[in-house]
């Protein structure tokens, strides 16, 4: 269908949580078209995701979602030349959506059968519109499920050093924001409201763990901001577990909440990933996932790297947040590895 030269197409396909994506990426880089149906107003109603409807809602809308991202890219399948689609980590009935629908394409075409892990991919994400290879670097992926820090030395070697012991970034955004009766998702919405306050205004908590007697501190630290949130929580209906929370009308200091909150999360954020950087002697610091579209974040990362030297790189918000184009990358890169799927391959909802 497409008549000048194109490189080698691969055909992305991301469904794990609440955005159903195709992608057509050229050569692992070049983005050709990128189709994002999110679900929000979907899920707004109830304040998270609903993994019932969003695996309803991505059976709907994956095929036509497929065409579209085909369409924009002027090509057709016979222009493909291998299927990447995300097998992990997120909501199983979503997963298994996109994952039969890559393989029942990758049969009937004939063509190889790409997993990828979806976080590895926001790591790629970043990479994808760097003008010069990034690595070796460290990586920070911060979105709804998850806080993870990396070391990369290429797309393919990636390892964890350090994660979140309990709610991720995103994660705390949402419930914050429903706390203080902000739409979800939380992180566009408090953060817009944090601009009308004083991120100084209250002192909410900074985790830091402190090793005990006789122990030693770990080289990198987890992150935790589940303290944080409770911190909120006892800011608004203060110290007594059986008091009501105030309804959000009756919450006078709401916009000082909003950006003393996204305060500490940045702190807590911005600190440990700097002091990994220059423990690992890496220049460059990543950083992806939905979170990532953060201004306070962006300004605040881009000044502690810069002050000690290092280069951080944020995608563009459009893919920051879930995207196919993210899994067409990094299966291309994957792809010519030779890490290549039998039909059979299974999606698991958990990173491992
Ligand atoms: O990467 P993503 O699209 O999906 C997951 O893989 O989880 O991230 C979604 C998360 C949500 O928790 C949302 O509240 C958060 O990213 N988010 C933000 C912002 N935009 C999206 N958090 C803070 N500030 C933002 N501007
Ligand atoms: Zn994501």
């Amino acid at each position: 269908m497409r008549s000048e030269p194109m490189g080698e197409l691969v055909l992305g396909i991301e469904s794990s949580c609440d955005e159903t994506a195709a992608a057509v990426v050229r050569d692992g880089r070049g983005i050709l078209a990128s189709v994002v149906d999110s679900q929000i107003a979907e899920h707004a109603p109830f304040g998270g995701v609903v993994p019932e409807i969003a695996g309803r809602s991505h059976l709907r809308s994956i095929l036509p979602v497929i065409d579209s991202a085909l369409a924009q890219a002027r090509c057709g399948l016979d222009d493909i030349r291998a299927i990447a689609v995300t097998t992990k980590p997120g909501l199983i009935g979503s997963l298994l959506v996109g994952l039969s629908v890559a393989r029942a394409l990758a049969f009937a075409r004939g063509l190889p059968l790409i997993p990828v892990d979806h976080i590895e991919a926001h790591v790629y994400a970043a990479t994808m519109e760097c003008p010069r290879s990034p690595y070796p670097c460290a990586a920070l992926v911060v979105s709804g499920g998850h806080t993870t820090l990396y070391k990369a030395l290429s797309p393919l070697a990636i390892e964890r050093i350090s994660t979140t012991l309990d709610d991720a970034a995103g994660e705390a955004f949402d419930k914050v924001a429903f706390l203080l009766g902000l739409p979800y998702p939380g992180g566009p919405s408090v953060s817009k409201l944090a601009l009308e306050g004083d991120p100084k205004r209250i002192a909410f908590p900074r985790y830091r763990p402190r090793p005990g007697p006789g122990e030693t501190a770990p080289r990198f630290p987890p992150f935790s901001f589940s303290g944080l949130k409770t911190a909120v929580l006892y800011h608004l209906r203060g110290q007594d577990a059986a008091a009501p929370t105030p309804p959000p009308e009756a919450i006078a200091d709401r916009a000082h909440v909003a950006a003393s909150f996204q305060e500490a999360v940045v702190d807590a954020l911005v600190e440990p990933t700097i002091r990994a950087a220059r423990e690992l002697g890496l220049a460059t610091v990543l950083v992806g996932g939905g979170v990532a579209c953060n201004r306070r974040l962006r300004e605040k990362l881009q000044q502690a790297a810069s002050d000690v030297g290092i280069n951080c790189v944020f995608p563009s918000p459009a893919y920051c947040t879930d995207n196919a184009a993210m899994i067409a990358g990094l299966g291309y890169q994957r792809w010519k590895a030779g890490l290549v799927a039998g039909l059979d391959v299974d999606a698991s909802s958990s990173c491992g």
